[in-house]
């Protein structure tokens, strides 16, 4: 119920029992890499062809870049940013009526990630809404703070034409018609996951997000300009994000590592937390639509590169996404052919 809220907990001065993970399941923080970088890619650069090859590389080498002068007002990114902190600081009541930690539900307030499924909790609490098309959703969204609907939706209309633009963009770098992706992933769904990482007492015990890939077909983060906490595995190292500022971090979700036949990745990602300071960040998921059947264009399937996956829907998808916990093996592996 509402009273495993993290955000309406007391102060904590050690980790409760069931956030501590086995030994040898806690992130290694004295390993992580923390001078590389992901690529950053300037969307707003005169010459398109460039940036597509600029999304390429970065889709084929690491699934995940930043992206800079991509059209987001920074005043609405901010804006967000601090309705998000308002949210989570609300008193426990306002808070209550809204926690929910049945998946099915389309405004729901959790923590951790899947508590139904899951042994071990993460040290995280999130607001997750379906946001599209908005007028369906937005009046079931909170009401408090009192600008929280105006700013969320104007974030995510603007976040959704960013997200098909890079869709776009993704499908000219894989030589295929610009329009491709967009139309193979239907009338797209999008969900948001506000994402709230307390201060926490031992974070080299726990997560706030274990490694896990993304179910959907692109992601769109906001993260927190001032903590860090964001890891992505490459080549068997994890990686510290540090973003740049005002910039977005972009990942291929699983869906459109299906979509083309394995050439772009659905990278492994974690959150780790931080002993000083909360976190916040947003997390904008473009879904394809349910009945959508991913299975690659022709052009991508060949006698040297085979289907990896059988075509399935992302309805089937979604569903056993959520029938397991975050820490199994990847859910793409059971749909492989
Ligand atoms: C997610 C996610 C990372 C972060 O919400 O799926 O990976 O930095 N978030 O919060
Ligand atoms: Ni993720």
């Amino acid at each position: 119920m509402a009273d495993q809220l993290l955000s309406t907990a007391p102060d904590y001065h050690s980790l409760p029992e069931n956030y501590i993970r086995p030994e040898d399941q806690r992130p290694v923080l004295a390993e992580v890499v923390s001078d590389a970088h992901i690529p950053a890619i300037d969307m707003g650069a005169p010459d398109r062809s460039h940036v597509v090859s600029q999304i390429g590389h970065a889709c084929r080498s690491y699934g995940f870049f930043q992206v800079v002068n991509h059209g987001v007002p920074v005043e609405l990114m901010l804006r967000l940013l601090v309705v998000a902190r308002e949210f989570f600081h609300l008193p426990p009541t306002e808070k209550a009526k809204l926690y929910s930690d049945d998946p099915t539900k389309k405004v729901r307030l959790s923590t951790s990630s899947n508590i139904r499924k899951e042994t071990i909790r993460n040290w995280r609490d999130y607001l997750r809404l379906h946001c599209y098309p908005l007028e369906e959703y937005v009046p079931e969204w909170p009401c408090d703070p009192s600008s929280f609907k105006e700013v969320v939706s104007a974030y995510c209309k603007e976040v959704r034409q960013l997200g098909l633009r890079l869709l776009e963009a993704i499908s000219l770098s894989l030589g295929l018609e610009e329009d491709c992706l967009v139309k193979a992933l239907g009338e797209q769904g999008q969900h948001m996951a506000i994402n709230y990482y307390p201060r926490c007492p031992q974070p080299q015990l726990t997560y706030g997000l274990p490694a896990h890939t993304d179910p959907n077909a692109l992601t769109i983060l906001l993260p927190d300009p001032d903590v860090a906490g964001l890891q992505v595995l490459k080549d068997g190292r994890w990686i510290a994000v540090d973003p740049l500022a005002h910039a977005f971090v972009i990942n291929i979700g699983d869906q459109l590592q299906a979509l083309t036949n394995g050439k772009y990745k659905s990278v492994l990602h974690r959150a780790v937390v931080n002993p000083e300071k909360e976190r916040i960040s947003v997390a904008s998921f473009l879904c394809p639509c349910n009945y959508a059947i991913i299975s690659p264009p022709e052009r991508l399937i060949s006698e040297g590169s085979p289907a990896m996956y059988r075509s399935y829907t992302y309805e089937e998808y979604y569903k056993k996404f959520w029938s397991r916990n975050l820490d199994e093996e990847p859910c793409l592996e059971l749909f492989q052919s």
